[in-house]
């Protein structure tokens, strides 16, 4: 009896560090970790999803699917893709695209900065400074059908919004739109 508690208990702890460890180690090695936006942040980039018309939403880096389960739910007609590196994430969000037999959305295990984005007419993100540089490089070398971009706090470097939403949280994140085929605006 004690034998078999003492398994269990070895058996629970093991688990929780290997869980622990991996979003820890995708963390340190993608340089964010996969924590949602907030329910504001989800609400005000749907509201300025409304303005892109029909096609394909390309999230990149879609976490534990948290946005990418609500909006493929919300625009049944649209085509959603996610693209997520860190296992555990993916994993979640793959299961439950499958229970809630989410037809229109299809989630990647791959590094979008290698995806081909071709396909995609709005990308949506919440990263960091860094990755948007790499995201502005990406878009400025590839081609693509890419027509709008919605970040969530921050800015595509030398790029002006067309739109910004400012939240009512505490830092008063924005919310930005930019549209993608249109001439770039330098920020001095
Ligand atoms: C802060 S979460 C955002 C989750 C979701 N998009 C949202 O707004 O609620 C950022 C996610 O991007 C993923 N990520 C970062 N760089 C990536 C890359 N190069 N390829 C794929 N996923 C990446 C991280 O693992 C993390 O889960």
């Amino acid at each position: 009896m004690i034998i078999s508690e003492l398994f269990l208990l070895i058996s629970f702890v093991l688990i929780a560090l290997l869980i622990t460890g991996s979003i820890v180690y995708s963390t340190v090695k993608l340089g964010i970790s996969p924590m949602p936006s907030s329910n504001k942040a989800h609400l005000a980039m749907i509201q300025l999803i409304n303005e892109t018309g029909s096609g394909t939403i390309v999230d990149l880096g879609s976490g534990w699917g948290n946005f990418v389960i609500r909006i493929a739910k919300k625009y049944p007609q649209r085509q959603i893709v996610g693209y997520e590196l860190s296992f555990l994430p993916w994993l979640t969000s793959s299961c439950l695209k499958k229970i809630l037999r989410l037809q229109n959305l299809t989630l990647h295990r791959t590094n979008f900065y290698h995806a081909d984005l071709s396909m995609a007419c709005v990308l949506t993100c919440y990263l960091f400074p860094k990755a948007m540089e790499k995201i502005n490089h990406k878009l400025q070398v590839e081609k693509s059908d890419v027509h709008f971009l919605i970040s969530n706090n921050f800015a595509l470097p030398s790029w002006q919004p067309y739109k910004t939403i400012q939240l009512s949280d505490f830092y008063k994140s924005p919310i930005y739109l930019y549209k993608i085929g249109q001439t770039k605006t330098e920020i001095k």
